[in-house]
C-alpha cells in the first residue's frame, strides 16, 4: 500500500522506482543464485519448460512489452518456440495450440483480470501455467502450477518502470536455465551480466540533467512523438512510447523503423520528435537510413546508440552490456525522458489520469 511505503527525498515514487533498478537488477540475481553460483530454480518449473513444445506468454500493456523481449530471449537462447499474445485479444483470437504448451503469464500486480480471464481458460482445457509477477501470493500466482517472483518490491507508481526490467530479467534467467537442462552451449551468464546491467543502468540514472534537457527540448510543446527502432530496439520502442503517452499524454507511437515509410511517416512534420533506437550493430545501417528519411522531412531526431553503433551527433550514449539484455538498458532513458516530459507540462506523474495501476476488470 502506497501510504506504508515512504517516497523519502524523491517528489514522486516513479522517479524513486526508477533509480531503483540496478538494486532490484542485484536483488534478483542474489535471489536466483544458488551456492555455486549457479541458476537457482525449481525443478518443477525447469521440468515444465523441458516438456513445452510451444510457450505461451499472456500479458497486458508494460508486461506484454517484457513478454515481447521475452519470447526473443526465450527462442534465441533455448530454442524453443514462443508466442507472445495481448491477453485480452487471446481468447477472441486464439492460435491454434501446440501438443503440449506451457503458458506463461506476466503480471505486475498477478491481479489483471484479461490475464485471469485467460488463466481460467487454459486450466479449464488442461494446460498447465507458470507465472512471473511481482506479488507472490496474487491470483494470478495462486491460480498458476507454477510462480516466479520479479523481486522489484512494490511497484507504486501507475507507470510501471522496475517491473518491467525485473521481468526481462527473470525471463533472461529462465531462458538460460532451459537451454542448460536441454544441453545447449551456453557462454551467457544471466547472473554475471546482470550485475553488469546493474552498473550501466547507475550510469543512466546519474544522467538525470541530460535526460531532462532532451525532454525539454524535444517534448515541451509537441503533441506528438515517435519512437522508432528494428528488431528487439523496435520493442524497446513500444515500451517507451507507452510510457510517455501514460505520463504525459503526449500522443506516442512505438514503430518498426522499416514499416514507417508505409504509411505513418506521413504525419511527420516540421519538429515532430522522433526518438531513434540503435543499440544493435547488425541493423544499424538499416535504422540509420530510417532516421535520415524522417529528419529529410523535418523531424528532430534524438538518437540513443551504444558505443558500438554510435555515430557523430547521437544525443545519448548507452553503457555496453550483453546484446541479450540491452532492452533493460535501453530503456532507462526512456523512463526519464517521459518523467521529466510528464514534470514540465505539470502532470500527476504517479497518479495518471483514467488510469490504474491494477486493472481488475476485463
Ligand atoms: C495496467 C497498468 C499498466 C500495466 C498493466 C498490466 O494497465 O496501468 O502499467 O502494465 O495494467 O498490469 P500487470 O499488473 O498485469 O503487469
Amino acid at each position: 500500500d502506497a501510504s506504508d511505503i515512504e517516497k523519502g527525498t524523491y517528489p514522486h515514487y516513479m522517479l524513486k522506482e526508477i533509480d531503483e533498478q540496478p538494486y532490484v537488477m542485484r536483488n534478483i540475481i542474489s535471489k536466483y543464485q544458488d551456492e555455486n553460483d549457479q541458476i537457482k530454480l525449481d525443478d518443477d518449473i525447469r521440468q515444465a519448460m523441458q516438456e513445452a513444445d510451444r510457450i505461451y506468454i499472456i500479458a497486458a500493456g508494460t508486461s506484454y512489452h517484457a513478454g515481447l523481449v521475452g519470447k526473443q530471449l526465450i527462442e534465441k537462447i533455448a530454442e524453443v518456440p514462443v508466442e507472445t499474445h495481448i491477453a485480452s485479444e487471446f481468447l477472441y483470437n486464439m492460435p491454434l495450440l501446440s501438443e503440449n504448451p506451457l503458458f506463461i503469464f506476466i503480471s505486475q500486480s498477478g491481479e489483471t483480470a484479461d490475464s485471469r480471464g485467460v488463466l481460467v481458460n487454459v486450466k479449464q482445457i488442461g494446460h498447465r501455467a507458470l507465472t512471473i509477477t511481482n506479488v507472490p501470493g496474487s491470483t494470478l500466482s495462486r491460480e498458476a502450477d507454477y510462480t516466479l517472483h520479479t523481486y522489484a518490491g512494490p511497484e507504486i507508481a501507475v507507470a510501471s518502470t522496475k517491473a518491467y526490467t525485473a521481468q526481462m530479467a527473470v525471463l533472461a534467467i529462465l531462458a538460460v536455465d532451459t537451454a542448460r537442462a536441454s544441453g545447449l552451449e551456453m557462454e551467457f551468464n544471466p547472473l554475471q551480466e546482470l550485475a553488469i546491467v546493474a552498473n550501466a543502468m547507475e550510469a543512466l540514472t546519474d544522467k538525470k540533467e541530460e535526460l531532462e534537457k532532451v525532454a525539454r527540448e524535444y517534448l515541451s510543446v509537441s503533441r506528438s512523438c515517435f519512437f522508432i527502432g528494428r528488431a528487439e530496439d523496435y520493442f524497446v520502442c513500444l515500451e517507451g512510447a507507452l510510457k510517455l503517452k501514460e505520463i504525459s499524454y503526449i500522443q506516442a507511437e512505438g514503430f518498426a523503423g522499416g514499416e514507417l515509410k508505409h504509411g505513418t511517416i506521413a504525419l511527420i512534420e516540421e519538429g515532430t520528435p522522433v526518438v531513434g533506437l540503435a543499440t544493435q550493430p547488425h541493423v544499424n545501417l538499416n535504422i540509420r537510413g530510417n532516421l535520415q528519411e524522417v529528419e529529410a522531412r523535418g523531424a528532430s531526431t534524438c538518437i540513443i546508440s551504444t558505443d558500438e553503433t554510435y555515430q557523430e551527433g547521437d544525443q545519448i550514449v548507452l553503457p555496453r552490456v550483453h546484446d541479450y539484455l540491452t532492452p533493460l538498458v535501453s530503456v532507462i532513458p526512456m523512463q526519464l525522458i517521459s518523467y521529466y516530459a510528464a514534470l514540465h507540462r505539470d502532470c500527476d506523474v504517479d497518479k495518471p489520469r483514467n488510469l490504474a495501476k491494477s486493472v481488475t476488470v476485463e
